[in-house]
C-alpha cells in the first residue's frame, strides 16, 4: 500500500503563523504536524509516500527530507493551487498507478495512530474506506450515514442539514477504483473537487464504501485552538526525561522533557512542559502544559498553555496563557510611559493586553 499525504492547502484559518510557516509545520509537542501525520503513516508498514505540496512546497521539503528520517521514501507532487482533495489524486495518479493507498491530510491528527483502520481495510478490502467520528457539529466536515455493518449509505459535504452526526476526518483508504471516480466529477460550489463527491459517486453505483470508526483523539489543526488544545493532548502523555542542565535552585513537577543543551536555572517548571534544546530558562515559571522551541531566551518569564516557537525571547513579562508565540517572537516588559505601549505586529497577528 502507497500513500498520499496532503500538504498543499493556504491555512487562512491559522494566520498570522501560515503566513511564515505551512500550518501542516505548526509544531504538536515540539514536532510538526506533518511528522506525526509520516510516522503514523510508517508505523502501519507504508513505504512509497507522495506528498501533494503547493507555494510552500520547499519548505515542507526542507522539514520532511526525502523521509528516510521516518524509514519512507517521499516523492513530491506540485499542485498549483489548491483545487480540492479529488484533484489531488488525480494529479498523483502516476505515482499511485494501481496500487492501494491511505490518503491522509497533512493538517490531521489521529492520536494513537491508524493501525486498527489500515488493519480494518486489509481485511475487509472495500472500494474505499472513509474514517468517521462523532462530532457535535457536523455542519464543517464531510458526513457519512453509516448502516448497521459499517457500510456507507450517503456521503455530503458540509450540508446545513446533517442528517448523521458523523464526520469523515481526514484518513481515506481507496482501491484503485477511486480513479475513475474522481475523473468523472465537476467542481463543488466552492470550486473545488472533492473527494467526497467521488466516494459518493461510488456508494451511488453501489460499490462497497466502508466506514472506520476513530474512537481516539482527533484534530483538523486549522484553528489556533485546535492547536493548542491537540498539544495540551500529546502532552498529557509525556513521560518525564532530563537530557540538559537543571541546577539546584530550579524545581520540576510533574512530568518535563528537557532536550540536551536546554538550561534551567533557577525556575519552576511545571509539567506538562517540553523544552527543546538550546534554549535557556531562567528565573521563569512555565507550565502546565506548555512546549518551548529551540534556541529560546526565557528569562523572568510566566508562561502556561502555550506554544512556543523556535528562537523566542520573552524577557521579564508573566502571565502569558494560552499563547502561540511564532519563530523569533520578543516579548519584553518596558518601563511604564503612562499609558502607551509600543507594538510592532506582523500581519494578522492578535494581541490581549489587560486595561
Ligand atoms: C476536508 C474534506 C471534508 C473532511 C475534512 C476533514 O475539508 O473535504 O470532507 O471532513 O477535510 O478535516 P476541508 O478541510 O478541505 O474544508
Amino acid at each position: 500500500m502507497k500513500a498520499l499525504v496532503l500538504a498543499g492547502g493556504t491555512g487562512s484559518r491559522l494566520r498570522p503563523f501560515s503566513h511564515s510557516m505551512p500550518k501542516q509545520l505548526i509544531p504538536i509537542a515540539n514536532k510538526p504536524v506533518l511528522a506525526h501525520c509520516l510516522e503514523s503513516l510508517a508505523a502501519v508498514g507504508v513505504h512509497d509516500v507522495g506528498v501533494i505540496v503547493g507555494d510552500r512546497g520547499d519548505e515542507i521539503q526542507a522539514s520532511a527530507g526525502d523521509g528516510s528520517a521516518y524509514g519512507l521514501r517521499l516523492t513530491y507532487l506540485r499542485q498549483d493551487r489548491p483545487r480540492g482533495l479529488a484533484h489531488c489524486v488525480r494529479i498523483a495518479r502516476p505515482f499511485l498507478g494501481n496500487d492501494d493507498f491511505v490518503m491522509y491530510l497533512g493538517d490531521n491528527m489521529l492520536v494513537g495512530g491508524i493501525g486498527s483502520l489500515a488493519e480494518e481495510f486489509h481485511r475487509t478490502r472495500p472500494a474505499a474506506q472513509v474514517t468517521v467520528t462523532k462530532v457535535t457539529d457536523p455542519r464543517e466536515y464531510g458526513v457519512a450515514e453509516v448502516d448497521a455493518d459499517g457500510r456507507v449509505t450517503a456521503l455530503v459535504e458540509k450540508p446545513l442539514h446533517p442528517r448523521s452526526d458523523l464526520a469523515v476526518i481526514g484518513v481515506y483508504f481507496f482501491t484503485p477504483e477511486i480513479h475513475s471516480a474522481v475523473r468523472r466529477i465537476a467542481p463543488s460550489p466552492r470550486g473545488e473537487l472533492e473527494i467526497t463527491d467521488a466516494i459518493a459517486l461510488l456508494v451511488a453505483e453501489g460499490r462497497p464504501v466502508n466506514a472506520g470508526r476513530f474512537e481516539g483523539y482527533w484534530k483538523d489543526t486549522g484553528r489556533i485552538e485546535d492547536v493548542l488544545d491537540c498539544n495540551r493532548e500529546l502532552l498529557s502523555a509525556i513521560t518525564t526525561r532530563v537530557d540538559g542542565f537543571v541546577d539546584a535552585a530550579s524545581e520540576l513537577i510533574g512530568e518535563v522533557v528537557i532536550e540536551p543543551g536546554a538550561r534551567v536555572t533557577r525556575s519552576r517548571i511545571v509539567g506538562p512542559v517540553m523544552i527543546a534544546a538550546g534554549s535557556v530558562i531562567d528565573d521563569s515559571r512555565l507550565g502546565p502544559y506548555t512546549t518551548v522551541g529551540r534556541n529560546c531566551q526565557l528569562r523572568g518569564a510566566g508562561v502556561e498553555q502555550s506554544i512556543v516557537l523556535d528562537s523566542v525571547a520573552v524577557t521579564q513579562v508573566r502571565g502569558i496563557y494560552g499563547s502561540v508565540l511564532g519563530r523569533g517572537a520578543r516579548v519584553r516588559n518596558a518601563p511604564a510611559d503612562g499609558l502607551r505601549r509600543r507594538l510592532v505586529l506582523g500581519d494578522d497577528t492578535e494581541v490581549e493586553i489587560a486595561a
